[in-house]
């Protein structure tokens, strides 16, 4: 029971159940009938619910705030973009110069195409991988996540896994999501690349792409090591097979270039959203010419009422061009590398092993010596005690994600008064988390 006054927000979810499933608009956002709460206003990396309880974010939406929320440079070009008037079914002048903009940062992005959010994009990188490869199976990398379309909601079940019965079951993340779908799906565990090429021999000629976060933002941000990425990235030349990086979550946020420029190699296909303008909704599938110019008039179908609003696309330009022109990102970097030396100070004083995993504008903090290096690991760490800590942070008014496989975000706006008031409410609130209190 919260220690919060949740009267608001307890109030509403009353009212907000009659009409939404869950009383919220993602299943993620239900914290339970006593504990979901609503939102009244969010200002740089602090939020305010109903009750006016304040919280550090680190959530962050899942990501998208890189500078911080309401940012007044990119909140000020959103408005202009208001003035252009929305979507015309025509395009603007003004997706041309942000494709400009993602291009010079990411060399592989050679052609740019919008979407609205981090689904479509994948789902539209699917199918140009398809479409180009004329093969309809894929590759996913276990614990990774690529968004809500029936055809990269599957993974393999790692809480019902015993380890000594063999490998962990694949699975759907959904009901609904039919099992014909599944067929065209091979998981296979992070930083193994033999395994991914017994996949590639035994199933060559069936399996057109390969779709892979090199960073695992949806399970700790566990890591690709750099040789896994470039065997990954020789073995999809080998077996003709389509590299789709899907950094919906690394992009604009690990370094201008995304994951791509961390780990020095080239998609095929790249996928973009969150990051690209600071919490407004647009995403981009971007790629090699070849693969891009399969997008045509009797080719991929990609299009959508809503892609490049003006709204978005002028958000994206100021984003871009901050991130670009600023050092927005080396502020996000050495704030996560400040963050993760508290925690670990705090932890390691009270004998807590520990390690981070990912980039530190993203760290998945682990709670276990050794850091994990794919999904199954994720069983060896102490997840009860996290969520029981993310819990006490939540009620000294700092929000991470319950769930230790989201990372902590990190956001421009951090730096600038967030570090001690975080590392404060971490020593009490670890402290009670290990009395059980
Ligand atoms: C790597 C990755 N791909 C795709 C998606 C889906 O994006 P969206 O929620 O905008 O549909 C997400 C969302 O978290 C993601 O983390």
């Amino acid at each position: 029971m919260s220690k919060r006054s949740l009267e608001k927000s307890n109030k509403h979810f009353k009212k907000a159940l009659k009409k939404l499933p869950l009383g919220v608009t993602s299943n993620f956002r239900y914290w339970g009938d006593d504990e979901t709460i609503y939102i009244k206003r969010a200002s740089g990396c602090r939020l305010w619910d109903l009750d006016d309880n304040e919280y550090i974010d680190y959530r962050l939406a899942y990501g998208p705030y890189i500078l911080g929320y309401a940012d007044e440079r990119v909140d000020q070009a959103a408005r202009e973009g208001m003035d252009i008037g929305g979507v015309f079914a025509l395009a603007t002048e003004l997706e041309y110069e942000v494709a400009q903009k993602i291009s010079s940062m990411v060399p592989s992005a050679e052609l740019v195409r919008y979407s609205n959010s981090g689904t479509e994009a994948v789902m539209a990188a699917l199918r140009v991988a398809r479409a180009y490869s004329k093969r309809d199976e894929y590759i996913m990398i276990e614990g990774g996540y690529h968004g809500v379309s029936d055809s990269v909601l599957w993974d393999v079940d790692i809480d019902d896994w015993d380890p000594q019965s063999g490998p962990p079951e694949k699975i759907s993340s959904s009901h609904g999501v039919p099992d014909k779908i599944g067929d065209m799906v091979t998981l296979v565990p992070l930083n193994d690349a033999n395994k991914l090429e017994d996949v590639l021999k035994k199933k060559h000629g069936d399996i057109g792409a390969l779709l892979i976060e090199p960073i695992l933002g949806n399970c700790c941000s566990i890591s690709a090591t750099q040789e896994y990425m470039q065997a990954v990235r020789s073995l999809c030349d080998q077996y003709d097979v389509v590299l789709i990086i899907d950094e919906v979550k690394t992009g604009f946020r690990v370094a201008k270039g995304g994951v791509q420029e961390l780990f020095g190699i080239e998609a095929d296909l790249c996928t973009f959203a969150k990051s690209i303008a600071n919490g407004y909704p647009i995403s981009a599938i971007c790629g090699k010419e070849e693969l891009m110019r399969s997008i045509k008039y009797g080719g991929v179908l990609h299009g959508g009422t809503f892609t490049a609003h003006s709204v978005a696309i002028s958000a994206a330009n100021k984003t871009l061009e901050i991130l670009q022109n600023t050092d927005a990102l080396e502020t996000v970097n050495q704030y996560g590398i400040d963050l993760r030396e508290g925690i670990s100070n705090i932890l390691t004083k009270n004998d807590v092993p520990h390690c981070f995993t990912g980039h530190p504008s993203m760290s998945g903090l682990f709670l276990s010596e050794s850091a994990p290096t794919n999904a199954r690991d994720f069983k060896s760490s102490n997840y009860p005690f996290y969520e029981k800590l993310a819990e006490e942070l939540l009620e000294d008014g700092v929000l991470c994600e319950f769930d230790p496989r989201e990372p902590w975000f990190i956001c421009e706006s951090h730096a600038k008064n967030a570090l001690e008031p975080t590392l404060n409410a971490f020593e009490s609130a670890l402290e009670r988390a290990m009395k059980g209190d």
